[in-house]
């Protein structure tokens, strides 16, 4: 075990150095308050790792994404969502047993309480379909009682996360059925995972869907793209909340909540909104790229930058040959992709750019097919949510599985005033 040593006061502190299976390494630093009586400081965790995880890898620096060590290249090319979830969440590849198995459970849950169908009616139809989904997720826990548990079992652990993972989908249909005043779209049995969320939006009296296998599969691999990326923000949120025994419903509420922000998955949304206004408004591409680099601008370039990626995202570069190969097939053209493009080689050429290490990240191209599938902009962040659900719940599994388990609570540097005392209000 090599050992790292930190001397201070005139004491040294020998802590373990932990070497992960790709080479990483971290200090372990969990004995530093008993032994030194310090704490370290870490704003916004960019060097502090909150747990050890086998589920996901990423080396930013070389732009690797490995779903338990299979390449996102590999799952993209070649899975189903429903498989990836599968693997996330239970560390392997289903068998056809295991894969059969899942469908079942994917298929039986993927109807929602008639009486939660009432709760649409107390939205306006111009809710953000996230507030929507995070209020139905944490429903589900008063409504589906029968295998509900507030701490982690094994079995009730398995029909939670297929009743999250196919309602998630129905939840986020009905919300756009709402937002546009059409009847709900019940799912249908003999339909795959993003065929049947597609009938679920587009299928209705007057106009029937008719399923496309290239935009069913182009929309599973958006899902599967966002399936996992380790301790990011709203899945360390899921583990954070999860520490305190708060229930799987609850965590992934809190999960879907922080992945809200435009500077994490809200930022797809963002993304088209910026790439719009440079159309409409016609904006320079050179005029946006000096007000991106601008710190007095509002203009921020979205899609691009990422805490840990200092290389093209992986998911980003599948994402924009995907959009070229599809909508040359399809002879669809969308201004906004030429407009992303012409932002990104501007971007990548310019030193403000090149010295921080911003590339394009998964928001940057993402909604421009989510656009072609037909999704509404508002919806974008909750497409990521269906896509991230299975890594959330496979994060919240495997702190559960944790030995020893213990609640996640930071500690902090009080820069507050010293001692003082309670003055009455006619002597202040
Ligand atoms: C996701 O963590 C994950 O894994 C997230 C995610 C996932 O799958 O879960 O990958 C999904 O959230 C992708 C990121 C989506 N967000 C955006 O596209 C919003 C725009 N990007 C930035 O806000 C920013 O890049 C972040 C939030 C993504 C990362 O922030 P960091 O790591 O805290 O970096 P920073 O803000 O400290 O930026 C470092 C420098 C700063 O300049 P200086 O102070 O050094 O002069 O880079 C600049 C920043 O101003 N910068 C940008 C920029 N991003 C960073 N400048 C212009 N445009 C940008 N987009």
């Amino acid at each position: 075990m090599e050992k790292a040593k930190l001397t201070y006061n005139g004491m040294t502190h020998e802590m373990p150095v932990l070497v992960g299976t790709e080479g990483e390494k971290g200090i372990d630093i969990s004995k530093l308050r008993q032994v030194m009586n310090l704490i370290t400081l870490d704003v916004g965790y960019q060097n502090t790792g909150s747990c050890t995880s086998s589920i996901t890898f990423i080396d930013g620096d070389l732009g690797i994404l490995r779903y338990r060590g299979i390449p996102i290249e590999e799952l993209a090319e070649n899975g189903s969502f429903s498989e990836v979830a599968y693997l996330l969440i239970y560390g392997n590849l289903p068998n056809k047993a295991e894969q059969q198995l899942f469908s079942q459970r994917l298929t039986q849950n993927s109807m929602i309480h008639e009486e939660m169908m009432r709760f649409f009616d107390g939205f306006p139809p111009t809710a953000h379909p996230m507030a929507i989904l995070a209020t139905m997720v944490n429903s589900m826990s008063v409504y589906y009682t029968d295998y509900f548990t507030e701490d982690f079992q094994a079995d009730t652990f398995d029909l939670m996360a297929a009743s999250l993972i196919s309602r998630i989908r129905t939840i986020a249909a009905y919300s756009y059925k709402h937002s546009i005043g059409h009847p709900h779209v019940y799912p249908k049995r003999d339909l795959k995972y993003a065929s049947n969320f597609l009938y679920m939006m587009f299928d209705s009296p007057v106009n029937p869907y008719v399923p496309d296998p290239d935009i069913e599969r182009a929309l599973s691999i958006l899902l599967i793209l966002h399936a996992d990326h380790e301790q990011n923000c709203s899945t360390s949120t899921v583990r954070l909340v999860g520490s305190s025994m708060a229930n799987l419903y609850a965590s992934i509420c809190a999960g879907i909540c922080a992945l809200w922000g435009p500077l994490h998955g809200g930022a797809n949304q963002k993304v088209i909104e910026m790439l719009d206004e440079i159309n409409k408004k016609n904006l320079s591409i050179k005029n946006c790229i000096d007000s991106a680099k601008d710190k007095n601008s509002k203009f921020r370039l979205f899609g691009f930058g990422h805490r840990v990626y200092k290389n093209y995202d992986p998911r980003a570069k599948i994402l924009k040959q995907y959009c070229e190969t599809i909508f040359k097939k399809y002879y669809y053209d969308d201004p906004l992709l030429a407009i992303a493009m012409e932002l990104e080689e501007a971007a990548l050429k310019d030193s403000f750019f090149i010295e921080r290490k911003l590339y394009p990240n998964v928001d940057f191209y993402s909604g421009i097919l989510y656009r072609m599938i037909g999704i509404p902009t508002n919806m974008f962040t909750v497409m990521f949510a269906i896509g991230r659900l299975p890594g959330m719940i496979a994060q919240w599994k495997e702190m559960h599985d944790s030995v020893p388990h213990k609640i996640g609570r930071p500690r902090q540097i009080y820069t507050g005033s010293n001692l003082r005392h309670y003055v009455p209000l006619d002597e202040r």
